[in-house]
């Protein structure tokens, strides 16, 4: 079978990260037999500035006829933020019901981490992030704009299928993953007295179906804290679409930093999508100075999604060795080599 990757750049390093891991992809596809074929679209925030147009329908549409979809960064300085951010990402991630958000925290051996006294073998969880709800949904308004009487809303929505399908997700999960066995809720339900009421008692409604899996709780910001203080004790977490982008950025800088965080937004019945966590840095375009290793991890979570899992573990096994070499100075943003020798030597590991 002949894998159909739609591959979106995007704007400020995007392309550079992007160009690497398709680099990483062709030696692990070589050495294992993976056919594919990409479909480059120069969507961003260029092409919105050129044609006005955000995300096309025609575009979307073909998106749904591809395997997986390979994303860089999208966000441009001479763009609104907001635009692009919501008509592509969240365009793409609701349009294609991609209901998942996975978000690996895993420090891998040789890479630096914050937190004292801790190392890989206490920085490896998973975060399952909801993709589809919450206050991601685009609902509210304005009253009284631009007056001293103005009012804004914001809603948080949460469905009892949209929360049941993440959190069914996230204990099939925990139980393949077979690791410590453990399922965190994280939430808000002391404040959030409905939404996280239906989370809570849809996770202990599902729960009763996975007697083997421990089912653990914990209110989103005593999370942060544990992440810094005993982050040895998780070992899945399921949460809300906005707590679930908030933590995530605090897992990224304990497992190291921007420079190594990926993410895949998945439908498991449909198309997904691979990016890092970062952002486009425009302040670091076009210097081959940005870490593309995010990048890379994405290409190696796609290539598990899409059932090429040798190829996939052969990626991670290159990314271990490579950061294990102690070659790769720093994870943030920058990695403090070349974009693209970052690249060449995780092929190479390949
Ligand atoms: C992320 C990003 C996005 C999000 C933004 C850019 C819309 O922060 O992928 O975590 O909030 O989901
Ligand atoms: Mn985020």
């Amino acid at each position: 079978m002949v894998h159909k990757i739609a591959v979106i750049p995007g704007d400020g390093i995007g392309p550079e990260v992007v160009r690497e891991g398709l680099k990483v992809l062709e030696a692990a596809a070589g050495k294992y037999g993976v056919k594919y074929e990409l479909i480059n679209y120069d969507l961003g925030g260029e092409f919105y500035l050129r044609t006005g147009e955000v995300l096309p329908a025609s575009i979307l549409e073909e998106l749904r006829q591809v395997d997986a979809i390979y994303l860089g960064a999208v966000g441009h300085p001479e763009v609104k933020p907001g635009i692009i951010e919501h008509g592509l990402l969240l365009g793409i991630r609701f349009g294609l019901d991609q209901y998942i958000n996975l978000r690996p925290i895993k420090l891998y051996p040789g890479v630096w981490t914050p937190i004292k006294d801790k190392g890989p073998e206490d920085i490896d969880f998973v975060v399952v992030r909801e993709n589809t709800e919450c206050l991601y949904v685009g609902m509210g308004g304005f009253a009284h704009k631009d007056t001293p009487e103005e009012v804004a809303t914001q809603m948080a929505v949460y469905t009892r299928k949209g929360t049941e399908r993440v959190i069914r997700y996230a204990y099939e999960l925990t139980r393949r993953r077979n690791k410590a066995k453990k399922l965190t809720l994280v939430d808000k339900s002391n404040v959030l007295t409905y939404g996280h009421d239906l989370w809570q008692r849809t996770f202990k409604a599902v729960g009763a179906e996975y007697p083997d899996i421990t089912q653990d709780h914990a209110y989103v910001d005593a999370t942060c804290m544990w992440f810094v203080k005993n982050p040895e004790w998780f070992d899945v977490i399921v949460t809300c679409n906005m707590f679930g982008d908030i933590i995530t950025d605090l897992g990224a800088m304990i497992q190291g930093g921007m420079g190594i965080a990926a993410s895949g937004n998945l439908n498991p019945e449909g198309v997904s999508m691979f990016e890092p966590i970062h952002g486009s840095a425009p302040k670091y375009a076009g210097q081959n100075k940005a870490n593309p290793l995010a990048t890379i991890s994405a290409a190696q979570m796609m290539l598990d999604v899409l059932g090429e899992a040798e190829a996939s573990a052969a990626v991670e096994r290159a990314i271990v060795q490579v950061l294990s070499s102690g070659k790769i100075p720093t994870m943030s943003a920058s990695g403090g080599l070349p974009t693209s020798e970052i690249g060449d030597m995780v092929a190479e590991a390949v």
